[in-house]
């Protein structure tokens, strides 16, 4: 069924991830730019080389029928210690504003997508200090002053739950286990008391605009139908989603959540006044990151959750296996298109917004044969999951559009570049940064024509 809104067809990518020029054009430091990558590792300061290739990839992403580019603006490329502007960064996000308008791409930046100024840690911790906060808002003011002109869709904080438990993206290191916990929830707290403030500000600054959290949208299933899988499933909910999204929509945490923290001692320092920014300064949208769903089952004394994630690290529940995913080398808790109808449907009967996916795709050690990559597995993936938002959309239901991750290669949040999940394929490795000449995949090819030939 067509729908009467336009669909916004698009592609993603992050600053951090794509860009590299991690020393150019004023650029200051970014806690990505001196985090310890192992040795054999791409770190970021190459990354895809889009800092020089950016003309290159938007006239590829205009070839390719895109509607929207999503990506994301590097605090440290606007503002170099993450307080002075810095002209260069602002003029370098112009020309990719421009060439996008040029032909007719939709731009949808993030402001906030992992990396974040180190200068900020050094001085006073980050997101642990309310004085982030601050700062935070004051980057987002600058943002929405240089470009609100002309974006009026925005994303603002990209996966808030990773941004604060990885502690080489957010600065955070040499803490004690315990003490991280704690600095975690607070980090938290303090990043969405700043989303809050930066959208009360956007209202002002583009009153005609958009703006909205990008989740990493869970999908939780219970490992059995045990009443205790079932129950720790629930509460897996509330730590990895709820607790971000409730707090982007109604300024508020879940009440079992609330308990939780408060009896280990990891409830956030709040301070009068809060409540009233949090409950206040609704989103507009949210923006959907969905990879693959997620196992849980109830936590048992011998299971050991320090190998896991932190926001996994409670006596409540701990991954589990879903027997009925097929899984691969890069998609290790496995493909299910499914969820994401399932999780979207979730996303929407709780807060009744407007969605928009800005991730998904397929990662895979791609291999380039006879100057061809026949990434067939991708194009498998992505048409089961575009699938899936069709049935959304005939369903009623307000999607907006439908970004993959990525564009092209890029290097992984902590992977490196053997883990690639572009349309089009960047010739470098891991080790040798080669021209990163650009070859579109055979999934780019398929996109062109899906988008052709949409009927959403
Ligand atoms: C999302 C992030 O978590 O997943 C991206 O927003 C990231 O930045 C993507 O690259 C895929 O994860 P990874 O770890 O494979 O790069």
């Amino acid at each position: 069924m067509k729908s009467t809104e336009k669909f916004y067809w698009g592609a993603s990518t992050s600053a951090f991830q794509v860009e590299g020029g991690f020393d150019l054009g004023g650029k200051g430091v970014a806690t990505t730019d001196v985090r310890n990558v192992p040795e054999g590792i791409a770190d970021n300061r190459v990354a895809s080389d889009h800092f020089h290739h950016w003309k290159e990839d938007i006239r590829l992403m205009a070839e390719l029928g895109l509607s929207l580019y999503r990506f994301s603006f590097n605090w440290t490329r606007i503002m170099g210690d993450g307080k002075r502007v810095n002209l260069e960064g602002i003029a370098f996000y112009n020309q990719i504003i421009d060439e996008c308008l040029k032909y007719g791409i939709t731009p949808f930046p993030t402001l906030y997508h992992f990396e974040m100024p180190q200068h900020l840690i050094d001085d006073y911790g980050g997101w642990k200090s309310r004085e982030c906060i601050n700062d935070f808002v004051n980057y987002a003011r600058i943002c929405f002053e240089a470009f609100g002109d002309r974006i009026k869709m925005w994303g603002t904080i990209n996966e808030q739950m990773i941004a604060v438990a990885a502690k080489d993206l957010n600065g955070n290191h040499n803490v004690s286990e315990e003490q991280g916990m704690k600095d975690m929830y607070q980090m938290s707290y303090h990043m969405s008391l700043a989303e809050k403030m930066a959208i009360r500000l956007f209202r002002t600054l583009v009153p005609d605009g958009k703006i909205g959290p990008v989740c990493s949208m869970q999908v939780v299933y219970a490992e059995t139908s045990s009443p205790e899988d079932v129950q720790a499933a629930k509460d897996a909910q509330d730590f990895l989603q709820n607790c971000f999204l409730d707090m982007s929509v109604f300024g508020r945490y879940p009440k079992s959540y609330t308990r939780y923290l408060e009896e280990q001692g990891w409830f956030p320092k709040v301070e009068v006044g809060d409540d009233e920014v949090l409950t206040t300064n609704r989103p507009d949208l949210i923006g959907i990151n969905y990879y693959c769903s997620t196992c849980i089952r109830a936590k048992k004394t011998s299971d050991d959750s320090l190998k896991l994630p932190p926001f996994y690290r409670n006596e409540l529940f701990t991954l589990g296996n879903n027997q009925y995913l097929e899984k691969t080398k890069w998609m290790e808790f496995g493909i299910d298109p499914k969820g994401l109808y399932t999780g979207m449907r979730d996303v929407y009967e709780r807060y009744h917004l407007p969605m928009i996916v800005t991730e998904n795709g397929l990662a895979y050690s791609d291999v380039v044969e006879d100057g061809r990559i026949n990434d067939d597995y991708r194009i498998d993936y992505l048409e089961k999951h575009i699938a899936q938002c069709e049935r959304f959309v005939a369903d009623g239901y307000p999607l907006l559009g439908y970004s993959t991750w990525s564009f092209l290669d890029l290097v992984s949040s902590h992977q490196g570049f053997i883990k690639r999940y572009g349309l089009v394929y960047v010739d470098r490795t891991d080790t040798d940064l080669k021209e990163c000449a650009r070859i579109p995949k055979k999934s780019y090819y398929w996109y062109q024509e899906k988008i052709k030939h949409s009927n959403i």
